[in-house]
């Protein structure tokens, strides 16, 4: 696991938390900002973006792996959510297999409305991701390569 000092976590936590002051949620009144730490060194943020046809609404989470990837990063060492609440918010399951996809130990950050943190590795919070292995290793791929135009 990739260490990270506690000022470097506290930073991630703040970025969330402005972030989360520009996300679109008009629908469901729940504003959720991240902030993601690329391995190398950089800082991408995001918001949730809802849409008045509900299923295309994006989450933060999805939308700062998105500016990330857009930057040409394909590593990710940490992602801090800060969705307002006592509590704190942990990803959802669609968030976590799209986190997976770069970085199955990526560290999570939950932010509460306190200013403080509970942290986990993403492989406790989805211990079997699907992942491009499957396709690697599928008895059907051939076919597919040989009946695709
Ligand atoms: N949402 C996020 O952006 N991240 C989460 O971790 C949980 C849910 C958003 C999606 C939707 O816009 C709103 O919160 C309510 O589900």
């Amino acid at each position: 696991m990739p260490r990270l000092d506690d000022a470097q976590l506290q930073s991630l936590v703040t970025k969330a938390s402005e972030a989360r002051l520009n996300a679109y949620a008009p629908y469901s009144q729940f504003h959720v900002g991240a902030s993601l730490l690329s391995a190398d060194g950089r800082i991408f943020t995001g918001v949730n973006v809802e849409n008045a046809s509900y299923g295309l609404s994006m989450c933060a989470e999805r939308v700062a792996v998105g500016a990330a990837s857009t930057a040409g990063v394909r590593s990710l060492v940490a992602i801090a959510v800060a969705g307002g609440q006592p509590g704190g918010v942990w990803p959802c399951g669609a968030c976590r297999q799209v986190l997976a996809e770069f970085s199955p130990n990526v560290l999570v950050l939950s932010c509460r409305s306190d200013g403080t943190h509970e942290i986990m590795p993403l492989r406790d919070l989805l211990a079997s991701p699907f992942s491009g292995q499957s396709f690697a290793e599928s008895e059907d791929r051939q076919s597919f390569e040989l009946t695709a135009p």
